[in-house]
């Protein structure tokens, strides 16, 4: 069986969903969790949406639409975890971890911060005016987001990539500082679906609220809609003259929700001179038989919030059910341990020497490099895994050995048969207070 994808994607939630947002992103996103052998993770990003907006009113009805969007395009939220990054507060301490390990001048060359830079410098401001941590910092907080689900996959704009080839760079490094030749999080790969065509706007430039030429999904009902196509841009051609169908932006709109045989029949009705005011009914008509089931439903969940936020009260259940134990795991590796299986120097210099428990490294007959763990009279406790490199099998006896058996859970090995793990915990306690001591007298003597 091939072994899971995890996809994963984020929105920032800071505006109203519209017909773009729904072809290039949501309608994919949900056809592709869909597949099988893929595990998604869709998230709203409203940590995000704080650095590039203050106005709590919007970004509380941002979440809201958004969220109820997501649910009216068809998400089944039992086959993916759908939740809001805020309801996860492992990713804002994971942010911490991975904050300490990113280079600032990488930070320096992420492509938002230069354009606000130089944005400044154009208009002679301060180069820093107006810039927040939290813009400056971005790209961690995004590599947080995917790190902690170990995501493979991560479906974005073209704006997004140098993101996630950050977040590849900080795994690495994290990987390289505390993995001890463990791969601690898996590398992330930005994925641009090129199949899916960006939607024009009324204009014909890319359909973006910052070009104001959008057209709304659900907001405003099917009169919206109506307004909104009415204001597409078209050339001058009058009713009865031909027109040329792969020059028009109205016919992509038009091609983004008919059939293929639609598709022919609008393109034939074009060339024989429809006019383009029937043209624009057309279109209204694909969409809205597309749209207006989703928009009924749209409705009825932003009429009962209470019911979307317990759907994501339950994704980020769904989500920290493996937030809360990895970050435990690598809040271990970075050094941020318990203390209860601290050295006991006292018992160790009674046990010294003939009673301590031995770690073995050897090789076995199958070329493979293996530990196990006895006590001192021979007696099997733990029996490592094969490794195919003699410094892995190295790299796990000294972590044994030196973080005692606070590495035990994460050690690549089984507990001998009938062994008590309380038996194995004192035996490397005693190990690891054996570690320390001749340590502190290396140390006191250099
Ligand atoms: N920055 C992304 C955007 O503006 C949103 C986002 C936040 C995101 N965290 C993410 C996307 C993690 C993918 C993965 O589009």
């Amino acid at each position: 069986m091939a072994p899971t994808q995890r996809v994963l994607t984020g929105i920032t939630t800071t505006g109203t969903p519209h017909l773009g947002n729904y072809v290039g992103a949501i309608r994919p996103a949900i056809a592709a969790s869909r597949e099988p052998g893929v595990e998604s993770f869709f998230f709203l990003a409203d940590y995000h949406a704080l650095i590039k907006c203050d106005d709590p009113a919007r970004i509380a009805r941002s979440r809201l639409e958004i969220a109820a969007t997501w649910l009216a395009a068809g998400l089944d939220t039992d086959r993916v975890t759908f939740y809001r990054q805020s309801d996860v507060p492992e990713i804002p301490e994971l942010n911490w971890l991975l904050t300490c390990v990113t280079a600032k001048g990488q930070m320096n060359r992420a492509h938002a911060y230069k354009a606000a830079v130089d944005a400044n410098g154009a208009s002679a401001e301060d180069p820093d005016a107006g810039i927040t941590m939290g813009l400056y910092c971005y790209p961690i907080l995004m590599a947080a987001d995917i790190l902690m689900f170990n995501a493979h996959r991560v479906p974005v704009g073209r704006d997004q990539v140098q993101h996630i080839e950050m977040a590849r760079d900080v795994a690495q490094r994290f990987n390289h500082l505390y993995g001890q030749g463990r791969e601690l999080f898996a590398l992330p790969q930005a994925e641009i679906e090129e199949s899916v065509a960006t939607l024009p706007g009324l204009d014909g430039r890319k359909m973006s609220k910052s070009y104001d030429n959008t057209v709304p999904l659900f907001e405003g009902g099917p009169k919206a809609l109506r307004d909104a196509v009415a204001r597409i841009v078209t050339d001058s051609r009058l009713p009865g003259e031909p027109k040329d169908p792969d020059g028009s932006h109205l016919v992509t709109l038009y091609d983004a929700f008919a059939t293929p045989v639609q598709r022919e029949a609008f393109r034939a009705d074009l060339r024989a001179g429809l006019a383009w005011g029937e043209a624009k009914q057309q279109l209204v008509q694909v969409i809205e038989d597309h749209v207006g089931p989703m928009r009924e439903h749209y409705a009825r969940l932003m009429a009962e919030p209470d019911r979307i936020e317990a759907i994501l009260q339950a994704g980020a259940d769904k989500a920290r059910a493996i937030a809360t134990p990895f970050l435990r795991e690598l809040r271990q590796a970075v050094g941020l341990r318990t203390m209860v299986a601290a050295p006991q120097p006292v018992a160790a210099k009674v046990d010294k020497g003939a009673e301590l428990p031995v770690v073995k490294q050897y090789r076995e007959t199958d070329g493979q490099f293996y530990f196990k763990l006895t006590t001192a009279k021979g007696e099997l406790l733990l029996q490592s895994q094969a490794f195919a490199q003699g410094r892995d099998a190295g790299a796990w006896v000294k972590r044994l050995k030196t973080e005692g058996a606070a590495a035990l859970s994460l050690a690549p090995v089984s507990l001998a048969d009938g062994v008590d793990p309380a038996t194995v915990e004192t035996a490397l306690a005693a190990l690891a207070a054996h570690e320390a001591e001749l340590a502190a007298r290396a140390a006191s003597k250099g």
